[in-house]
């Protein structure tokens, strides 16, 4: 089998990001482990904010600029993706979910994520569940069960090294548990090596699609 194709999202805005930084704390961690598993893996890092303008005109057009296509073509064939979001107004960050918006719906199926969220105060982190995860799951991706959210509160502090001082349970072992069921996901995953037929009919020729 190819290297996996890991592909890494993060929609921040800020520079530098938090949601960037969460990212690739998050990468990192699963190019860790899946070396463990003896799978070797590619990192693609998209930055929504670059895209921002193309993902615009895609919605106003119908049409993807070549730099928001190749970044559509990745997903496509990914083993795995990191999909990290800044929390606004209680919920994944607009550009998020415009870029959500246009992906082709079946272009996701069976792709291994992992889910992660930045936000100013930790009340919110229920976000992941109640926003993000149900995304994932109408788009028919496989959620790992570990969603990372790091608040404000947990960068710079104990928590963030995950050390004695957090009592374990801190951002860092965060990363390392969602890390790990992501990276058992990817190394299992044939999705890059699939052959795609670009002149596949989306269904049946029936109008009902039987
Ligand atoms: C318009 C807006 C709305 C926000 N709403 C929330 C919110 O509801 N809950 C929260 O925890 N943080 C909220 N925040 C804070 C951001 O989630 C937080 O600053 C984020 O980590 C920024 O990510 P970045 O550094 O990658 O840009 C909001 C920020 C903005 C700009």
């Amino acid at each position: 089998m190819n290297a996996r194709s890991l592909v890494v999202v993060s929609a921040g805005l800020s520079q530098p990001s938090s949601t960037r930084l969460l990212a690739d704390r998050l990468a990192a961690a699963t190019l860790d482990r899946l070396s463990a598993l003896d799978a070797p893996t590619t990192v693609e890092v998209i930055e929504l904010r670059d895209l921002a303008h193309d993902i615009t005109n895609n919605l106003l057009t119908g049409f993807a600029a070549p730099k928001l296509q190749a970044a559509l073509d990745a997903l496509s064939h990914a083993d795995g993706l990191i999909a990290v979001t800044p929390i606004f107004t209680t919920s994944y960050s607009g550009l998020f979910k415009s870029f959500i918006d246009v992906i082709e719906p079946t272009a996701l199926t069976d792709l291994p994520v992992l889910i992660a969220a930045t936000g100013g105060t930790e009340r919110h982190s229920l976000a992941l569940d109640y926003a993000v995860r149900p995304l994932f799951t109408y788009l028919h991706t496989v959620v790992v069960p570990t969603a990372v959210y790091a608040a404000s509160s947990d960068w710079g502090s104990g928590a963030a090294a995950g050390g004695a001082a957090s009592g374990g349970g801190g951002l860092a072992a965060r990363i390392g548990r969602a890390s790990s069921e992501l990276a058992t996901l990817v190394a299992a995953s044939d999705r890059s090596s699939r052959v795609l037929d670009p002149f596949a009919l989306p269904a049946g020729f029936s109008p009902t699609g039987a």
